[in-house]
């Protein structure tokens, strides 16, 4: 009865919403008819459910399975377990630990400690034992912190310095020094694909000055050598190498240069500069450069 009423005045109400906006037919008897339908059909439902559930709980039906419950959680394999590693005592064996005294009716029990917990105990007495004796009794004991930091801190040194001078960082104007023969090699093949068309292809000098006589516009040690490559004399014709080698890679250059010192190459350029007779492998500055070097390098030191 409930259900048709309410179709009815839904029905009702929707009509007269529809009578409301009568120009437009937007919604028409069949939609209106075809929401009833539904909503009944929910209503249906739930009072099905509802019944079902009355039904069940009038006949007793839940109770029972609530008790079969009840019995299949005493058997669950989980308590058993739970109930075994912590030696628990079930009600009914409680005797088994009563000491006999009675507080007002309040019985002392000796319950065992979970055996889980005891042996947790034990094992970290001995591991105690074996930490004493690895940290302090063994004759080459494991580090303390204070050594470990410093042991990781001289690792990390090692590292960081491999990693500068991969870089190449620790070389400039002011600490360059002669490299090895594969570095002068290194040099040399520089040298041919970037300098030679130049200077030419032994350092004899065309566009740019010899480089293989005792004079030097620029300073003719490897420290005068290294900056004149890295900052270049760019007004002059001479670039700027730095951002094209890596300081290694110019020290490479510088040493080779050095190498070309005396050894006339046929076609030699005439002398440009000034005379410079120092130790040209990083002794003495022995040209007028030196000055304006120095104060170069003070900045090239703060980069
Ligand atoms: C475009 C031509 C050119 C190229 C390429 C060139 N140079 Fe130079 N270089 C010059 C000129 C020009 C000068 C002379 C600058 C001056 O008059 O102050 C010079 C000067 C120098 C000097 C100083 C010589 C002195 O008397 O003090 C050195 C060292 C040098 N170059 C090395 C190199 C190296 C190494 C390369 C290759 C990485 C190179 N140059 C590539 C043109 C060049």
């Amino acid at each position: 009865m409930i259900i048709g009423l309410l179709f009815m005045s839904v029905a009702t109400l929707f009509a007269q919403d529809a009578g409301a906006a009568s120009t437009s037919d937007s919604i028409s008897t069949e939609t209106i008819l075809t929401y009833s339908l539904l909503l009944i059909i929910a209503l249906e439902i739930v009072a099905i459910v509802a019944l079902l559930r009355w039904h069940r709980f009038f006949t007793g039906i839940e109770g029972m399975e609530e008790a079969k419950l009840e019995s299949l959680k005493s058997t669950n394999s989980f308590n058993n377990w739970w109930n075994s590693i912590n030696k628990f005592k079930s009600i009914e064996n409680e005797d088994d630990i009563d000491m006999g005294h009675s507080y007002d009716g309040i019985r002392e029990l000796n319950n065992v400690l979970p055996p889980w917990f005891t042996w947790t105990f034990i094992a970290s007495i001995v591991f105690g034992f074996g930490y004493l004796w690895k940290y302090h009794w063994s004759s080459n004991p494991a580090p303390n912190q204070y050594q470990a930091y410093e042991k990781e801190v001289a690792a990390a040194k090692i590292k960081q310095d491999a990693y500068l001078k991969s870089r190449g960082d620790l070389v400039n104007e002011t600490n360059v020094k002669m490299v090895d023969a594969a570095g002068v090699e290194a040099g040399k093949k520089l040298f041919s694909s970037n300098c030679a068309v130049c200077h030419s292809d032994k350092g004899q000098g065309g566009v740019g000055p010899n480089l293989t006589d005792d004079f030097w516009l620029h300073g003719g040690n490897i420290n005068d050598i290294f900056k004149t490559i890295k900052y270049g004399v760019v007004e002059k014709g001479m670039q700027s190498w730095k951002d094209v080698f890596s300081p290694d890679q110019i020290a490479d250059l510088s040493s080779y240069i050095i190498t070309l010192h005396g050894t006339n190459p046929p076609g030699a350029k005439e002398p440009q500069g000034e005379l410079f007779n120092g130790d040209a492998t990083g002794g003495a500055t022995g040209s007028a450069d030196s000055a304006t070097a120095k104060a170069g390098d003070s900045t090239a030191a703060k980069k």
